[in-house]
């Protein structure tokens, strides 16, 4: 059996353990392996590298994985190892990346791509230049509950699709106890924090992918908690923004407006829940599942508040069923990253695409900082 050797960067933080060794490249090769086309089989020959030996050691008797290193030069320097994989904390990726495509690696990183817009195209040239394939995680695209919205959206069921009204968050503890359960850099900036960074990258793939292009950001951020408790029992001041309030003009007239917060208490299904409103009918989508109402069936509201509701709203949504084997969102990207690279499958996720979300993240700190309407012009290498 053929195996693709993949340097997995930043393999010990929350990510690269979590979702992509354990739930994508180690899941993988439980299956056996990734049949391609011609039905041979590939098996993934994982690398783990990072700074702490003892952390990497561990990581790698956990998961049954041969290979470690502390080295970027000497995993670079072997030709087995086709494949660069970044999970590293933002600001750390670019350095790394470079140097991948100068050893003429095909790069996947985690989002977003860079720290700066800038650093993002530089990065695209640079991969289009050394001709390797490129790309990066845009997960949510992969949510259960975001493909069965994509259905309804691609079967008209919503008809001219009219806002979108979106709820991320959940409270991230202060620490020391119940410990913070995100890194202490999420709420540094000079280390690369900050919510706008983090998920307007998001934001901008499920809004393109789903709706229409982002043409206009209006946002407004804060710093909610001034202080929290690190990883070694610290207590730091918070530089970063831990809840952005974003308003997004897409393509086609419609407006999205998205919450993202680290300091809310959740009163919701999921973590993520997006409200689509169309001429035709609505759409309630979370991380699993997705609700529907159809114009035909939408209740007649009378505001009246003089006497008890005589509807029930939430009941009068219909759920989407799941209709096929649902698998993780990551594993499912990662394995057609590597049909990408084994057999040039199309991968519409790549370093540009990646930009993308960077430039809104830029865009949504340049609207709260100068209190405007930020525009999005398009993007191209050239
Ligand atoms: N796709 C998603 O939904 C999603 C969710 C969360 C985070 N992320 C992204 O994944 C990346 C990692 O985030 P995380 O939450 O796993 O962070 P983390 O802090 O848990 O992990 C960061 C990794 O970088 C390494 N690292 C940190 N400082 C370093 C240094 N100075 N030199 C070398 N290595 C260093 C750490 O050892 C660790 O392996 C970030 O870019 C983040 O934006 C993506």
């Amino acid at each position: 059996m053929r195996k693709i050797g993949i340097i997995m960067n930043g393999v010990t933080g929350r990510m690269g353990t979590n979702q992509h060794l354990g739930r994508s490249i180690a899941s993988i090769c439980k299956q056996g392996g990734l049949e391609l086309k011609d039905k041979s089989v590939v098996m993934p020959d994982p690398v783990l590298l990072g700074r702490n030996a003892a952390k990497l050691q561990k990581l790698a008797q956990a998961w049954g994985i041969e290979r470690w290193s502390t080295s970027l030069a000497e995993c670079l320097a072997h030709n087995d190892n086709m494949i660069y994989f970044d999970a590293q904390s933002t600001l750390l990726r670019a350095e790394s990346v470079k140097a991948a495509l100068k050893a003429g690696k095909h790069v996947y990183c985690e989002k977003p791509l860079a720290g700066s817009l800038k650093e993002s195209l530089e990065l695209a040239r640079l991969a289009g230049q050394a001709g390797v394939k490129n790309g990066v995680v845009q997960d949510k695209l992969f949510l259960p509950g975001l493909l069965k919205l994509k259905q309804v959206i691609d079967r008209g069921f919503l008809g001219k699709v009219l806002s979108i009204r979106g709820e991320f968050g959940y409270w991230v503890f202060e620490g020391p106890m119940p410990p913070a359960q995100r890194p202490s850099w999420n709420y540094r900036k000079d280390d690369g924090g900050g919510i706008i960074l983090d998920m307007f990258p998001h934001w901008q793939y499920v809004l393109e992918n789903l709706f229409g292009r982002v043409t206009a950001v209006s946002c407004i951020a804060r710093t909610t908690i001034p202080q929290r408790v690190d990883e070694s029992g610290k207590v730091y001041a918070c530089t970063a923004d831990d809840a952005a309030y974003a308003t997004f003009e897409l393509a086609g007239g419609a407006i999205a407006h998205i919450n993202s917060s680290w300091v809310t208490r959740v009163n919701r299904k999921e973590l993520l829940e997006l409200h689509v409103d169309g001429t035709e009918g609505s759409a309630v989508a979370g991380l699993r599942e997705c609700k529907i109402q159809p114009r035909v069936a939408t209740p007649k509201a009378v505001w009246n508040p003089d006497i008890p509701n005589p509807i029930d709203f939430v009941d009068g949504w219909q759920t989407v069923p799941t209709t096929v084997v649902e698998d993780n969102a990551f594993k499912i990207q990662w394995e057609m990253f590597l049909r990408h690279v084994l057999e040039d499958a199309p991968f519409p996720h790549g370093f540009l695409e990646a930009a993308k979300g960077v430039q809104l993240a830029e865009a949504g700190l340049e609207s709260w900082a100068q209190r405007r309407w930020v525009e999005l012009p398009e993007m191209s290498l050239i």
